[in-house]
């Protein structure tokens, strides 16, 4: 009887959209998810809500809108991945107040944006873009005037979270002094060493390279002052958001030789398209390394997207783990064994846990284990119970006021 409750994962239907890399659908096929459909493209909105009206775990990348109407259509998703950095294209919120814990993958793509900014780091202290493009314009500009090695240089850090940290390992390995500076305390690494300001930062390095979120203190952060505190002949990189710098003051200090070049990934006004020009006073300066926000995009970077997503919703469907959920309770939940567990997500309401309490007790279950965790509207409760979950007690656990969603796993 017990057995006919739990949802086999060959049943639950996986719809995977806009080419998302093969790593996650053979991450859901080694784990017995059988039907796992795979679109290489972005399905319109029409076309969406029929695809997903049968879906039990829909998976997208920025393209694919999942607004309040998509889900109002999707009657049956427990689980949302967004297989990308950004959740912006899915009504997380609401995805919340329908029982839907909605996933991605933030920092998959760490390594490629260090690994860039290495490059980039060579690649301005060498001159050796400009001396490219020289070439490929038809000239042979031999000399090692203005090239440096990297080594012995020092790179300061702005923001030394998952990136500005990677990017610190990387170039002690190169042999550069490292200096950071966070707003937050952070663990050093190797021998790299905390500034306690921005000026000071600025006033010490050889290239000065940003890896801060955007917030109102970050935007602007690199004014016409700032860069000119930086130290004449210095670089600067970019490969965090576009509105940290001003493209206009660092055209200027550019044009002027204060800095002796620069390398930018990101920008405050981005092209829509592949064939719309980039609108920057950035273009056409020598020794300006453009590129088009491609720092954390790398084959690597997908895959990893790949099973790093398709691993959060395993874990959310096989053991109602939620770690790394945008928008919802989060509870680390180890595999339950051989007990049942019961997943009760209701409105975040008082009197909530007693009444599901109540319930379980008035059927004599014995409780191993309980987790509950509340976030804004939404209260998620696990119970690890004795095998002994029938129809009967998940129809109880439903009927009781303020429930959104209950689920029992074996
Ligand atoms: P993170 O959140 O791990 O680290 C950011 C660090 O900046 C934190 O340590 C934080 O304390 C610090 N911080 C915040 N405000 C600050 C301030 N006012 N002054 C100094 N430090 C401050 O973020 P992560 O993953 O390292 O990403 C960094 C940036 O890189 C983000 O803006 C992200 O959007 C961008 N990014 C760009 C990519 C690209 O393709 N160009 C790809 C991936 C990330």
């Amino acid at each position: 009887m017990a057995a006919t409750l739990s949802f086999p994962r060959e049943k639950i239907r996986v719809l995977l959209c806009e080419g998302i890399h093969p790593s996650a659908v053979a991450y859901f096929e080694e784990r017995g998810y059988t039907q796992v459909e795979s679109l290489p493209r972005a399905p319109s909105p029409s076309e969406l809500r029929d695809l997903v009206k049968d879906a039990h775990i829909v998976g997208i990348r920025s393209r694919t809108v999942l607004d309040r109407d998509a889900l109002a259509h999707a009657g049956r998703i427990f689980a949302i991945g967004c297989f990308c950095i950004g959740t912006d294209q899915v009504d997380v919120e609401s995805a919340a107040e329908r029982g839907i814990p909605v996933f991605n993958a933030p920092h998959a793509n760490t390594r490629s944006v260090a690994e860039l900014v290495i490059g980039l780091s060579i690649m301005l202290e060498r001159d050796a873009f400009r001396k490219s493009g020289l070439v490929h314009a038809g000239s042979w500009p031999k000399s090692a005037a203005g090239a440096r090695e990297v080594r012995g240089k020092t790179i300061g850090i702005v923001g030394y979270g998952h990136i500005g940290s990677q990017v610190s390992v990387l170039a002690e390995g190169l042999g550069m002094r490292v200096v950071f500076y966070d707003i937050v305390p952070k663990l050093p690494l190797g021998n790299a060493a905390p500034v306690a300001t921005l000026d000071e930062l600025l006033a010490a390095s050889d290239i000065v390279t940003l890896h801060v979120p955007q917030t109102a203190a970050t935007t602007n952060m690199m004014d016409a002052a700032r860069i000119r505190a930086m130290r004449r002949g210095a670089f600067l990189i970019n490969t965090s958001r576009g509105v940290v710098v001003d493209p206009e003051a660092l055209a200027a200090a550019l044009r002027d030789r204060h800095l002796a070049g620069a390398a930018v990934d990101v920008f405050p006004k981005e092209p829509l398209s592949p064939e719309a020009p980039l609108d920057s006073p950035l273009r056409g300066i020598p020794n300006v390394i453009l590129t088009p926000h491609v720092a954390g995009s790398t084959e690597e970077a997908q895959e990893k997207i790949g099973t790093e997503v398709a691993g959060k919703l395993v874990a959310y469907s096989d053991r109602g783990s939620t770690v790394g959920a945008v928008n919802f309770p989060e509870l680390t939940l180890a595999p339950h064994g051989p007990v049942n567990r019961v997943l009760h997500i209701h409105e975040n309401v008082p009197g909530m846990l007693q009444r599901i309490n109540s319930v379980i007790a008035a059927e004599g279950i014995n409780v191993l284990a309980q987790h509950l965790e509340t976030r804004k509207t939404v209260g998620y409760v696990v119970f690890d119970i004795e095998r002994s979950a029938s129809t009967a007690l998940l129809g109880r656990l439903k009927a009781i006021p303020g429930t959104i969603r209950a689920r029992i796993l074996y």
